[in-house]
């Protein structure tokens, strides 16, 4: 049996996930579950990419070590994963002592085999990517290609890896190994990028302090990439005594070893790693799939746009399971796809309510009015078994290439031939005329069998749902495994329970209140709720907890824990469409927020521009009339109207200053 290994990139501590990472999450996970289902060995590793610069700027601005940073948002993604159902079986941190030994041990090949050196290192560095770009890559302005911001030049004495060897042997097993990469299209950009040959790459930073120390280079750091990339192994204990995960899921001739990424790191996955890895003698990934970004307002969906839709709400409101569908169906993998909440809600309405939830009600109200139960004969419908056949092919054939939305779309064609099945036979009537004949009990396990697989083949989809059918069908709500894709599992005259809709219907002022976490009055909301309004799905709103009058005193810890900071506004704008809502950049010091307040009514923006203001600097991201304010101002509320007006600090009190 060929070993089955995924991966989803390790996720940056300076962000709290979004849609974005989301979807690879939950692309891996849907990939692993079906590997598993048909009963093959499989692995699935996420984790966290906790080192470099940015981790260690954000940590500051925070006035947070980096470590206390990434503790924290790893507890949320944990959280998340949760949530999800994400079924992975390791989390990697790239700050674990294991991932640490795994890293030296392949820096320690490489260097036998005489591909590192040290030199002075000039160029193009964007500090978002964390890379160096060529004069060719950039714009006029040495704007980043990915995120638009301007490169800046750095030269730094730096440990260097001789990439250019190896363009030639890794076009050679791009040319034999036609699925290295996928989809096809960025198998022939990352190929034309090599044919114009590799400049050697820095693997060293002497100037960032937070990352691990670069064995026997006193004072350098391991670049961040070369760091991150080695997770995909040092996670199967590469390097340590026990390496025997290792040994089974990637120095495996016979295992297929997976990586799914956004085709924003593709060059990393597709050149870089697998050079490091020809380098050290290690076999290479069998496959990097990229897939595409989720857009927004024709933008990736990004931290720095301010542009992000984040899951709380939805997952709050519909379940994680329908975000699940949403995202796999929505989206063909490797492409580009828009996010809206009008797709999300149309989607939810009439594919999970309407198709998946009223076939399920349908044929459980049945089998229930007419047996108390499953059926007590079995049958072989020829009608129900061939639709099953075209479809249980096509979403094989689908799911072996990462065609989720297409898989999807066999899943619900079997649906439909289900309901005409059930239309066509009648059994309503068999019943009425018949009563618990034969015929009607075949008609109806035809139909209930029909559903169960259906539920089969959606479970690497949407777990929760497909455990929830398999209960309406009397069956007991555990995971399916391999035999369970067979004609027949359903067992006869077993009692089934009643049941509510799975999906009820959502209409859509419920739907933009519950994502929102307000009402659409949200212009009138105080200030000091950081709320969000219109079309915009976003975190929830934290809410405080109830405390009995005696008991609202807090300790001095949980006061310390909010961060009060002064910051200087440095521009002001009113938000589009909004009465109250000011748009600022405020500088802290250390970084510059983009903060939203509702204070237009009264302050005119021109007259913020210069004030020295008191911040909440860690309150969680919220998105206001589609603006991503990332902190809140504080103010007194004066009068029966609750009139903001602002708390000022002299002007001589440098931004970023903590206030306590
Ligand atoms: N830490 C690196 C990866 C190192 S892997 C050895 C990194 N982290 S990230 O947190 O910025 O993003 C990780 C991944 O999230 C992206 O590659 C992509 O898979 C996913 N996405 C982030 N934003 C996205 C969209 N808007 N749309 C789809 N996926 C995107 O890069």
């Amino acid at each position: 049996m060929k070993p089955f290994y995924a991966t989803t990139p390790i996720y940056y501590v300076n962000d709290l996930p979004h849609i974005g990472h989301i979807y690879t999450t939950v692309v891996t996970d849907t990939a692993t579950r079906y590997h598993r289902l048909i009963g093959e060995k499989t692995r699935f590793l996420t984790g966290t990419d906790e080192h470099g610069q940015n981790i260690e700027k954000a940590a500051a601005a925070q006035g947070m070590t980096p470590i206390a940073l990434a503790d924290s948002v790893v507890a949320r993604y944990h959280d998340l994963w949760k949530k999800f159902e994400i079924s992975n079986d390791d989390f990697i941190r790239t700050t674990e002592k294991r991932h640490r030994t795994g890293v030296e041990a392949l820096i320690s090949r490489i260097e036998k085999a005489g591909d590192l050196y040290t030199a002075r290192h000039e160029g193009w560095y964007c500090g978002s990517c964390e890379a160096f770009y060529t004069e060719k890559e950039l714009d006029e302005e040495k704007r980043c290609p990915v995120h638009g911001t301007p490169c800046v030049w750095e030269s730094e004495e730096n440990v260097f890896f001789r990439l250019s060897k190896y363009a030639a042997p890794l076009l050679e097993h791009y040319e034999k190994h036609p699925e290295f990469v996928r989809p096809e299209a960025r198998r022939s950009e990352m190929m034309s990028f090599m044919r114009g040959g590799l400049s050697d790459l820095s693997v060293s930073r002497s100037k960032v302090k937070w990352g691990i120390p670069f064995p026997g280079r006193p004072g350098q750091v391991v670049y961040v990439w070369l760091d991150a990339l080695t997770n995909y192994v040092t996670a199967l204990g590469f390097g340590s005594e026990d390496d025997r995960l290792y040994r089974e899921f990637w120095d495996n001739p016979e295992g297929r070893r997976v990586h799914l990424i956004g085709k924003d790191i593709l060059r990393f996955h597709a050149v870089y790693w697998p050079a490091f890895l020809l380098s050290a003698g290690l076999p290479l990934p069998t496959t990097v799939w990229a897939h595409g970004w989720w857009l927004r307002d024709e933008k990736k969906m990004s931290k720095s746009i301010g542009n992000v839709v984040r899951p709380d709400g939805l997952v709050a409101e519909f379940g994680a399971d329908a975000l699940r569908y949403f995202l796999l169906r929505e989206m063909t993998f490797g492409q580009d796809a828009h996010f809206s909440d009008e797709a999300f809600l149309g989607r939810f309405n009439a594919d999970l309510a309407n198709d998946l939830g009223n076939t399920v009600s349908r044929v459980a109200a049945l089998l229930r009015q007419s047996f108390g139960g499953t059926p007590p004969e079995a049958c072989d419908s020829n009608e129900i078994l061939s639709a099953l056949s075209a479809a249980g092919s096509e979403w094989r054939a689908a799911m072996e290439n990462l065609a989720f939305n297409r898989a999807l779309e066999a899943v619900w064609r079997f649906l439909t031939q289900i309901n005409g099945y059930v239309v066509a036979r009648e059994p309503w009537k068999v019943r009425k005329e018949e009563g618990r004949s034969t015929r009607l009990s075949r008609i109806l396990y035809a139909a209930a069998e029909g559903v169960r697989l259906s539920a089969v083949m959606l479970f690497p989809f949407m777990p929760v749902t497909s455990r929830k059918i398999f209960v309406t069908l009397g069956l007991p709500g555990e995971d399916p495994g391999p035999g369970d894709l067979d004609w027949g599992r359903l067992p006869t005259g077993t009692p089934t329970p009643e049941s509510g809709p799975l999906f009820p219907r959502a209409d859509k002022s419920a739907y933009f209140e519950s994502t929102t976490g307000f009402s659409a009055k949200a212009e009138d909301a105080p200030m000091d709720k950081q709320t969000g309004s219109g079309k915009d799905v976003t975190a929830p709103v934290e809410t405080t907890q109830a405390v009995s009058p005696s008991d609202s005193r807090i300790g001095i810890e949980e006061f310390q824990r909010v961060r009060l900071v002064t910051g200087r506004v440095l521009t002001a704008e009113r938000v589009p469409k909004s009465k109250r809502l000011v748009r600022m950049e405020v500088d802290l010091g250390a970084e510059r927020r983009q903060i939203v307040a509702g204070i237009a009514a009264r302050y005119e923006p021109e007259t913020l521009v210069g004030r020295n203001v008191v911040i909440v600097a860690n309150l969680k991201p919220a998105t206001l009339m589609g603006v991503e304010s990332n902190g809140m101002v504080l103010a007194a509320t004066v009068g029966e109207a609750g009139e903001p007006s602002l708390l000022e600090v002299a002007a001589d009190v440098p931004p970023g200053s903590r206030v306590k």
